[in-house]
């Protein structure tokens, strides 16, 4: 059921808009943290370096109406507004943020409403990221509703070029220079490249340790028999 707040009361609506989405972090937070814990379960490594998590300020949300140029009422916030529950989730490689998305898309109880692949499709000021907006239902005590949540999933260094590069644009309220702006996308480019050269590095050394343990496990069979064939001529003689 689509969440739609009573309106009676401003206050007491906005608490209850509160409510709903600061459960679908929590909703969506520990989904997150459980296919982490299952990843190093199975593969002995985490996907997840962390979660970020965050409710929009009442302010930020109004400008954004007005942004759009919607009146600022509570059913609008509601309908209009899909990051009131953002989380970010930093990964340690680019191979995992795609396997963390398809993962979470899987799961029966969220529905996909919007998939903006930022990795595949760079934004022009150099941004990478990958964005979801999906809906999860929260279990109320009279219904069940559909909360909106923006999911940003990324890389270390994509994290830390987005976070300087946002602090970047406050400053020069979105009208950097020119030749800032160039080297911004190029600094861009050398995380791309480094996110590429850190993959093919972990790559190399999960093989390495591959292949040693599988040697190590012949060395082992091989002593094992030859310790089976010392009892064997025990018993022979
Ligand atoms: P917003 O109105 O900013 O929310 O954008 P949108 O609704 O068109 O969605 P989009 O997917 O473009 O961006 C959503 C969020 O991604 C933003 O609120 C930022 O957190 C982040 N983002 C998008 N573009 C950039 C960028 O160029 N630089 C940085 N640092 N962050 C970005
Ligand atoms: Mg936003």
């Amino acid at each position: 059921m689509e969440f739609v707040p009573d309106t009676r009361n401003d206050i007491d609506s906005w608490k209850e808009v509160q409510l709903v989405y600061n459960s679908a972090l929590k909703e969506i937070g520990t989904k997150l943290e459980i296919l982490n814990d299952e990843f190093h379960h199975v593969h002995q490594y985490n996907p997840i370096e962390h979660i970020k998590a965050r409710l929009k300020s009442p302010e930020s949300i109004v400008k954004k109406l007005k942004k759009h140029g919607y009146e600022s009422t509570i059913q609008n916030m509601v309908k209009y507004v899909n990051d009131i529950a953002g989380i970010r989730v930093i990964c340690s490689f680019t191979s995992d943020i795609y396997r963390i998305a398809e993962m979470l898309i899987n799961q029966s109880d969220i529905k996909v409403c919007s998939v903006k692949d930022y990795i595949l499709n760079p934004k022009p000021s150099g941004y990478k990221s990958y964005h979801l907006i999906v809906t999860v239902p929260i279990f109320l005590s009279d219904r069940i509703v559909d909360a909106k949540v923006e999911i940003q999933i990324r890389t270390v260094a994509m994290d830390f070029w987005a976070s300087l590069e946002h602090k970047i644009y406050y400053k020069f309220e979105g009208n950097a220079p020119e030749h800032i702006k160039k080297e911004l996308v190029e600094c861009a480019m050398m995380v791309s490249d480094l996110d590429a050269r850190m993959l093919s590095l972990n790559d190399e050394v999960r093989d390495l340790i591959a292949c040693r343990q599988a040697e190590e496990a012949k060395k082992n069979g091989m002593k094992k028999q030859i310790s089976e064939s010392d009892v064997d001529v025990m018993e022979d003689l």
